[in-house]
């Protein structure tokens, strides 16, 4: 049987090819992404790469620092050259779930300041339609009931917000994540996060559309990159 983790990592070294001296680089959180995050700090070091990063959460700023990656905060650059970033499931036109991490929020709006960005996964997330990995949403502390009420009549499932132990996770932003259970039923990713959004206690929903440039997609035959023919790479 596949070793998930070694997949993970071929994945996650290979989508550094994509980055070039003098980049600024978006660094996404998760389980994959972070053996970019040490291969990029690993070419810096041996290699003289000279990069700086936009960490999309405390974990991965902490691991960035770890091992020697200049980070800057958004406000003080104009716009990212690529974002790195893991996803939860992928669909045939390259739209993402994201968020099993709790750190959709910060990964979307480092998404949307890059100019490129770069899924990395192993072919487990890959999906002929989104929804049975259950739909993140990051929801204000504030009614988060009501709003759990709100988004499943509107999504028309069950929806629970995610605990860790005895409370509810607390994302890097105070916010709370309400896991929604759609099934195989997000065939319009693009009018769902319209929808979504449209409820006052969403923060933000873990529907990465018309983001993604490529895949670097690990599977038992090898390290594969799927370029989307409608992005940016
Ligand atoms: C973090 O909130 C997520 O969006 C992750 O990027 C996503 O869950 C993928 O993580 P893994 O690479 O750990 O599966």
């Amino acid at each position: 049987m596949a070793d998930v983790e070694e997949l993970k990592r071929k994945a996650g070294i290979e989508a550094c090819k994509f980055v070039k001296s003098g980049m600024k680089v978006g660094l996404g959180t998760g389980s994959t992404v972070k053996h970019t995050v040490v291969e990029l700090g690993r070419r810096m070091a041996d290699e003289g790469l000279e990069i700086v990063g936009v960490p999309t959460s405390l974990a991965t700023e902490k691991l960035a620092k770890e091992v020697g990656i200049k980070l800057v905060e958004l406000s003080e650059i104009d716009g990212l050259d690529i974002v790195i970033d893991g996803a939860d499931e992928y669909d045939p036109n390259f739209q993402l779930i994201k968020g099993g991490g709790a750190a959709l929020l910060r990964e979307k709006i480092v998404a949307q300041e890059s100019s490129a960005m770069v899924v990395v996964a192993d072919d487990r997330k890959r999906v002929e339609t989104l929804g049975a990995f259950p739909l993140p949403i990051e929801v204000t502390p504030f009614s988060h009931e009501a709003t759990v009420r709100a988004l499943s009549r509107l999504l028309d499932c069950r929806v629970n917000i995610r605990m860790a132990g005895d409370g509810p996770v607390i994302t890097d932003n105070g916010n709370m994540i309400a896991d929604a259970h759609t099934g195989l039923k997000i065939v319009d990713p693009v009018s769902a996060e319209a929808d979504i959004l449209l409820i006052a206690g969403v923060v933000q929903v873990g529907l990465f559309n018309n983001m993604c440039d490529a895949v670097v997609l690990a599977g038992t035959n090898g390290v594969e990159t799927v370029i989307n023919p409608n992005g940016r790479l």
